[in-house]
């Protein structure tokens, strides 16, 4: 199966923000709104955390002025407590919200999975995309996977 292309619409599948007790239904979520979501390979994993997930907690304040009117979406294949955990560490909350997707449904079905033997199996290339209204409006995958480059938030073209 071929990975979603912009214009796809976002399939619907349960998150968990937490704990596993509180699920967010992504599709039900993004509904009537823009949308900026990146996915990591792992959280706490070195690139995750000096350079991806900070350049969005950083600029959280200016792309909501800019219109994005919600916090940012991390998805990571790990299980929610780790992402808690992680959120603690860098202090998103009002900025990021951590989304956990422990079953891998997510990634799935977006075909953006890949095998990453040194964290263990299945995980999420590295991307970031923009859901305007339940659409793709604009979908950066890195090209080797796990690389630091388009998808980085001073990429993203989401004032478009
Ligand atoms: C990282 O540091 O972001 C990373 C480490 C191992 C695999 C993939 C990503």
């Amino acid at each position: 199966m071929a990975p979603v292309q912009v214009g796809d619409t976002l399939p619907s599948e349960d998150l968990f923000e937490d704990s596993p007790a509180t699920k967010v239904n992504i599709a039900e979520f993004v509904s009537g709104k823009k949308v900026v979501l990146f996915a990591v390979p792992g959280a706490f994993t070195p690139g995750c955390s000096k350079t991806h997930l900070p350049g969005y907690v950083q600029n959280a304040d200016k792309m909501k002025a800019d219109g994005v009117g919600e916090d940012a979406h991390s998805v990571s294949i790990n299980d929610p407590y780790v992402m808690a955990a992680w959120d603690a560490q860098h202090n998103t909350k009002g900025k990021v919200r951590m989304l956990a997707d422990p079953n891998r449904n997510f990634i799935k079905a977006l075909n953006l999975g890949t095998n990453l033997r040194p964290l263990g199996g299945f995980r999420s290339k590295r991307f970031s995309m923009v859901i305007y209204d339940g659409k793709f409006q604009e979908l950066n995958v890195e090209p080797d996977g796990t690389g630091l480059s388009s998808s980085l938030v001073d990429k993203i073209k989401y004032k478009n």
